[in-house]
């Protein structure tokens, strides 16, 4: 393998080296990037963990777990060994600020420190601390901040307070891995690089547009974490609500980072806060109970590994929202997300609106066109258009027109995380949140916890490989409406 360019030394320093993230995600991207030749040749990668580890028993254990998150076709034994140069390890107490000392002999004099924290948020704080108080952080250095960034607007702002104290804004790069998605950037291509969607992508001429997270797996071995969270707060704050941010922002003035947050702010802060009726009306909590997910007999949330038995977080959200702007007035948003759902599928579905009249009276099968945008698992777009049906009569059938985006080119597509390390390096902040848009996110979900809160019901329950709780059509089926599946 040829390294085709040199930059600076740059050290990939990752808090949390030896958890789920690191071995699942990060060290996997940076695998691809290594191979790909997109790293930067003196980069290296300081795992840091509690554990008192030599860089020999890291590398046994990142050697042990990270290879099955990497793709078959792209493992072999000769790039692993070579990329396995690069990593090193720090055990180090995060809380001890004297333990950085050993952190500042790893790291390279004079080169670029990317500080990754991929530990609970309630760390973020006193490592930036540390990392300051050992004399780490320079005008150059940069500081990745995982989701979930608090738990509500109160602690988001601590946080940003806090990190801001020790970072300049332009050095904070708050991930959100739904951004670096292949298909999510793609999304920005379809609105603002073709000239027929754009007069169309507004009220009156859609009737509501629908997005779906679905996922089939369970939390896993997660519920430590999960059960404090809830969809609302895993999902929704953030992934969904960047979705929901690139399908409705006005065109950015450019691609430059702040220009395309701006425009992302604007939604979040035109999103219309629910009071308690609406909360009541509008939004379903749901838990899963055991069934079977693709095939397989599985258990129910309470009954998984260290949830409580009288758990009421919710597993799946819907909700419908609503942009009080002048280009989306009157169109609902329907937001979706669960876990153990029957499939795998995120999309965002766009529901153009019904023809004013239709020329061919009372046909069943007249319906409005709609743009469907698979993320997840397959990616695609296509328009439903209707067509005439052949045969004698002028009867009206819809078909697909597709664009299969997998098919569209034979350039590797990265994977999020690697993409979003990628642009880390190379200092771009596009694909990152702002510190007003993390917290106008809060600022609407905030009152919608409080409502639950209040409101003290238990989640619906849907048995695991469903579509989420009845009521979650039901939602739908006020306006006349169906979830993109059941139609
Ligand atoms: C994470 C959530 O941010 O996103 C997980 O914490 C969720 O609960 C995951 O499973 C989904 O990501 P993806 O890329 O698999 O859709």
């Amino acid at each position: 393998m040829t390294t085709t360019f040199m930059t600076t030394d740059t050290d990939i320093v990752i808090f949390g080296g030896a958890g789920d993230l690191s071995f699942r995600k990060l060290v996997p991207a940076l695998y691809m990037a290594h191979i790909h030749d997109k790293l930067p040749k003196p980069a290296r990668i300081v795992g840091i963990g509690r554990q008192a580890w030599s860089r020999e028993e890291y590398l046994a254990f990142i050697d042990q777990h990270s290879p099955a998150f990497i793709e078959k076709e792209s493992f072999t034994a000769h790039d692993w060994q070579e990329f396995l140069q690069r990593l090193v390890y720090v055990s180090l107490d995060v809380t001890k600020a004297s333990d950085y000392t050993r952190l500042k002999e790893a790291c390279t004099p004079n080169g670029l420190q990317v500080f990754y924290l991929a530990t609970a948020p309630s760390l973020f704080t006193q490592i930036c601390a540390n990392l300051s108080g050992a004399g780490l952080i320079n005008a150059q250095s940069r500081v990745v901040l995982e989701k979930p960034l608090g738990v509500d607007l109160a602690s988001a702002r601590s946080i940003n307070a806090d990190v801001a104290k020790y970072f300049d804004e332009q050095q904070i790069y708050r991930i959100d891995h739904y951004l670096g998605k292949e298909t999510v950037q793609n999304l920005m291509v379809l609105r603002f690089g073709n000239a027929i969607f754009e007069p169309l992508w507004r009220a009156p001429n859609i009737k509501s547009i629908q997005i779906t997270v679905a996922e089939s797996v369970g939390v896993g071995s997660r519920a430590g974490f999960y059960d404090g969270a809830g969809a609302m707060r895993d999902m929704i704050q953030n992934h969904l609500l960047q979705l929901l941010c690139i399908v409705a922002m006005e065109p950015p003035i450019s691609l430059h980072a702040d220009d395309v947050r701006d425009e992302k702010l604007k939604v979040l802060r035109s999103l219309r806060k629910m009071d308690l009726n609406d909360i009541k009306r509008d939004t379903v909590r749901g838990q899963y109970t055991a069934g079977a997910s693709e095939g397989v007999a599985v258990k129910g949330y309470k009954e998984e590994d260290n949830v409580p038995a009288t758990s009421r977080t919710e597993t799946f959200v819907a909700l419908r929202a609503h942009i009080d702007n002048a280009r989306w007035a009157n169109v609902p948003f329907f937001l979706r997300t669960g876990k153990r759902m029957q499939k795998r599928q995120s999309e965002i579905i766009i529901e153009f609106a019904d023809q004013p009249f239709s020329i061919f009276g009372k046909t069943p099968n007249q319906q409005p066109n709609r743009l469907i945008i698979s993320l997840q698992p397959e990616e695609s777009i296509q328009l439903e258009m209707m067509v005439k049906e052949p045969g004698s009569g002028m009867h009206l059938h819809p078909v697909k027109l597709g664009l299969d985006l997998q098919q569209s080119s034979d350039k590797r597509r990265a994977e999020a995380y690697e993409r979003l390390l990628m642009d880390v390096i190379k200092g771009r902040l596009t694909h990152f949140m702002r510190r007003d848009e993390l917290e106008a996110a809060w600022t609407w979900v905030d009152p919608i916890l409080a409502g639950w809160k209040e409101l003290d019901e238990k989640p619906r329950e849907y048995s695991a490989g469903s579509w989420g709780p009845a009521a979650s059509s039901a939602l739908m089926a006020r306006e006349n409406l169906m979830w993109f599946e059941e139609t």
